[in-house]
């Protein structure tokens, strides 16, 4: 499959909610992509090259990332339903570590669902760790609460 990730615009929002909706238990809304993308996130879509000229290139993957001094914050990354299991979280994932380290941030944080199962399976595949727990963090379908797992990475030790 030829693939590319080029940074999300306006124009990707529409395909980018349609998968949203179909993957998150509490979606992002439309404005929290545009407010992403107004405040300068670091944000991608991961498309697989059409070979036919005359169409698009279907999105297949996002993420979204908060870059806050010399850390990063993973908010969403999301790979579209019919094209799970196929490592495209783990290319998107090895290209957001190789910016991180070409622009020197020293870690990467991110919050899950505890219930995430697959998401937790890809981050320790990536060596993140549990770094702490924030109580009731998300709101569930039935009105309940779930915990976050916060986690980790380093990615370069700061130099004295
Ligand atoms: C989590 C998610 C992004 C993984 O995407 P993916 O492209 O299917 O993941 P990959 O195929 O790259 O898998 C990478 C690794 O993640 C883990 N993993 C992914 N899906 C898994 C599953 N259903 N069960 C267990 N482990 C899983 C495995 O370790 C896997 O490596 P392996 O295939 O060599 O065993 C995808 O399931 C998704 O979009 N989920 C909904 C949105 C979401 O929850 N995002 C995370 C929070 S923002």
């Amino acid at each position: 499959m030829d693939l590319r990730l080029l940074p999300m615009a306006l124009r990707d929002l529409t395909e980018v909610m349609e998968i949203e909706q179909q993957s998150h238990v509490s979606p992002w809304t439309l404005g929290n992509f545009t407010d992403s993308l107004e405040a300068g996130y670091w944000a991608y879509c991961l498309r697989q090259l059409s070979v036919d000229d005359e169409k698009p290139d279907p999105l297949l993957g996002y993420c979204v990332l908060l870059p806050a001094l010399d850390e990063l914050q993973l908010l969403n990354i999301t790979v579209h339903p019919s094209y799970k299991r196929q490592g495209l979280a783990k290319k998107i994932m090895k290209v957001i570590e190789d910016a991180a380290q070409s622009k020197s941030f020293q870690d990467i944080f991110l919050e899950v669902r505890v219930s995430n199962t697959p998401a937790i399976a890809l981050y320790e595949s990536f060596a993140y760790q549990e770094i702490g727990i924030r109580k009731d963090y998300y709101s569930l379908k039935d009105g309940g609460r779930e915990n976050a797992k916060v986690m980790k990475k380093v990615l370069n030790a700061p130099s004295n």
